[in-house]
């Protein structure tokens, strides 16, 4: 591979001296290259801070900034806004800051500001972009600025970005180990390569699924539940990349990662605050820790069958009449792409000492591009989970929780977290994790410009069918909320498909069957495509080919065989009669939902149900364990079982073509 040409700023407003050290960088990086083939360093002239930020924007290359601080203070591009604003839109570059002696001494108050105020003043800007950890800074003696130096702390500081660590240890161990006598059984494959029967899959997975699937036998590799090496090496890099004060790698996915949570904060009951669609293992976690929920309603759009976000006034209420509330959960941004206003719900939890949890489980990209910020930890959230796995290049299963909590507690968090990791983790996923971290700290920025772009294509080309339309926020997001700051992440696209006379499914069905194209989900009249870092144009020529072909049958008039809605508006939730562990773990029985008369079973309304009772899609509990059975939720319920529009109903059981449900036996 030739080397990875990498570019870094070197911003003065002197510009002798810059010209001087720049060109003494050039030699210095050629020597440099003579010796190092991996990356080639090419300083770029940069006169002001306008032009070094029009760079960090344009230049997905740029990694490195070297500023000439004394020769920037008193302009207009004073050096402590520049570096906020830097950070704003490029958090992962290295930043160089040659100062003057007078800085150091501190005695150019009018001119400039002393090293350790422009230390204070960037912790500001970083902090102003929700945490308070600025990136890395290394200080410089303008005066005695060796640009061979200077050259190799580059370079140092951009290698130790391009590390992973835990993965190249992986790597390292399968090319010199020889025999295996440990765990698993496969012994790097082994037990398959020459089976008559099972060799098949082998050929299939290839010999690295195998021969990087270890154990903790193999102590070079560190432990996942007791860091202290390249796991933890390969953790701190993340927590560096992602924001935040501490990262943990999870190997079962943020299904996992919230009950972590909930549990480290929870785990011996006390008041939740969530949101009634949030993710099922959030609701999980609720029955296994005794937390007593407050529910917040989400908004709902019928029309495309999706759930939105929660209105911000219903936030703000349950915040006010549950002070005592131990955590608040969100979701930001939702499967569907809603992304919350966060910094003033974060503000007003923290102002009643109720920490924040938001799953992000589909916005790990959010930190890397200007695009989507501010994420969950910019605006102060104490708890992020996000599914590295879900848009980023990790495997699947591999998440990251992310700390920012001022308050905690590392050791009783690790005990929490141990109790829910396996001491047989994959190491396929650690390191996925971590060349995950990897490339959206070296290419983050690039690869999501590149992301939009394609995003944008796909927009114009799918508006161009005439017949498909892209959604936008007015068309998903509730009128009621139009005041509440949501945004869309534009990465999730969701389509109306109703005008080409198919429903969803089988445009799902026409894209796979007839064209080899696998889309992410469907409503009734939508489909949603999403534009992770694995797309590529060639895909998107692809798509938009297939949905010419399908919108070539032509528009069909409105109405005209659309489906029906299956998500109509959840009933208003029950009161809770108990907490839901009680009512899941507590003696039950199963009781029909409908009468013989065909009517809802009225003998039910009043019984507490014991069981979630979910319609899926879109997957948010009408019914949660000790809820209520009022009429509204048991008509709804069988309304939905009797619909036959394929909707499922997670938690009813069906007997003799009868709906049922398990219910506290009073
Ligand atoms: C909002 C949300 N949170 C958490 C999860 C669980 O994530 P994982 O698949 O990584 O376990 C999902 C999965 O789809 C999700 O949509």
């Amino acid at each position: 591979m030739s080397p990875q040409p990498v570019l870094v700023a070197v911003v003065s407003g002197d510009a002798p001296f810059r010209e001087q050290l720049l060109s003494a960088l050039a030699r210095g990086a050629a020597t440099d290259a003579r010796r190092h083939g991996d990356f080639d360093l090419q300083f770029v002239d940069c006169a002001s801070a306008a032009e070094l930020l029009q760079l960090a924007r344009e230049r997905g290359a740029l990694q490195a900034a070297v500023l000439d601080v004394p020769a920037l203070i008193g302009s207009a591009s004073d050096p402590a806004a520049l570096l906020g604003k830097l950070r704003a839109v490029r958090p992962e570059l290295d930043l160089f800051l040659m100062v003057g002696e007078e800085d150091e001494a501190g005695d150019m108050p009018d001119a400039g500001r002393s090293r350790a105020e422009m230390q204070g003043t960037d912790m500001q800007s970083a902090h102003m972009q929700g945490t308070d950890i600025p990136g890395r800074i290394e200080w410089l003696d303008r005066a005695d600025v060796k640009p061979s130096q200077l050259c190799r702390l580059v370079r140092g500081a951009i290698a130790r970005r391009a590390r992973t660590p835990f993965a190249d240890t992986l790597r390292d161990y399968v090319y010199s180990a020889k025999d295996a006598w440990h765990t698993p059984g496969h012994s790097g494959g082994d037990s398959l390569r020459d089976s008559p029967w099972v060799a098949d899959f082998y050929q299939l997975m290839g010999e690295h699924i195998f021969n990087t699937d270890l154990s903790v036998s193999v102590q070079s590799l560190d432990s996942l539940l007791e860091p202290h090496s390249v796991i933890q090496e390969a953790q701190e890099l993340a927590a560096e990349a992602f924001g935040a004060r501490h990262t943990f790698f999870v190997t079962n996915g943020t299904s996992t990662a919230n009950k972590v949570i909930v549990q480290h904060l929870l785990g011996a009951g006390g008041k939740v605050i969530l949101d009634q669609a949030c993710h099922k293992s959030v609701h999980h976690a609720v029955i296994l820790f005794g937390a007593e929920p407050v529910y917040l309603p989400a908004s709902v759009n019928s029309r495309y069958g999706m759930y939105g976000p929660v209105p911000k006034a219903a936030i703000d209420a349950a915040l006010e009449a549950h002070p005592d509330a131990k955590l608040l959960v969100l979701t930001s941004c939702t499967y569907d792409g809603f992304r919350y206003d966060l910094a003033p719900i974060v503000e007003a939890a923290h102002a009643r000492g109720i920490k924040v949890l938001i799953d992000e489980a589909w916005y790990a990209h959010g930190r890397a591009h200007p695009a989507f910020r501010p994420n969950a930890l910019d605006c102060g959230a104490d708890y992020v989970t996000q599914s590295t796995h879900k848009m980023l290049s990790a495997f699947s299963q591999a998440s990251m929780i992310h700390v920012a909590d001022p308050g905690f507690d590392e050791h009783r968090f690790r005990e929490n977290l141990n109790m829910h990791t396996s001491t047989s983790p994959q190491y396929a996923m650690i390191a996925s994790l971590d060349v995950a971290r990897k490339q959206l700290s070296l290419e983050g920025y690039s690869q999501l410009q590149r992301c939009l772009g394609i995003a944008a294509r796909l927009r114009e080309g799918i508006e161009r069918t005439g017949v498909f339309r892209v959604l936008g926020l007015a068309d998903m997001l509730p009128e009621s909320l139009g005041d509440d700051g949501i945004q869309l992440d534009p990465l999730k696209l969701s389509v109306d498909v109703s005008a080409s006379g198919l429903n969803a499914r089988e445009v799902q069905l026409a894209l796979f069957e007839d064209y080899g194209i696998q889309i992410e989900k469907v409503t009734h009249n939508t489909i949603t495509v999403l534009v992770t870092l694995g797309a590529t144009q060639s895909k998107v020529l692809r798509l938009l080919n297939a949905l010419q072909k399908l919108a070539a049958r032509g528009p069909v008039s409105e109405g005209e065989d659309s489906p029906p809605a299956p998500v109509s508006a959840l009933p208003p939730l029950s009161a809770f009669a108990m907490l839901p562990r009680t009512a899941f773990f507590g003696p039950s029985r199963e009781r029909p939902l409908d009468s013989e008369a065909g009517g809802i079973n009225e003998g039910l309304l009043g019984a507490v149900s014991a069981d979630q009772v979910v319609p899926y899609p879109p997957g948010i509990p009408a019914l949660n364990p000790g809820q209520v059975i009022t009429r509204e939720v048991a008509s709804y319920l069988l309304a939905q079982f009797r619909s036959g529009n394929g909707i499922e109903l997670h938690g009813l059981v069906e007997r003799g073509g009868r709906p049922w449900l398990r219910v506290v036996d009073a």
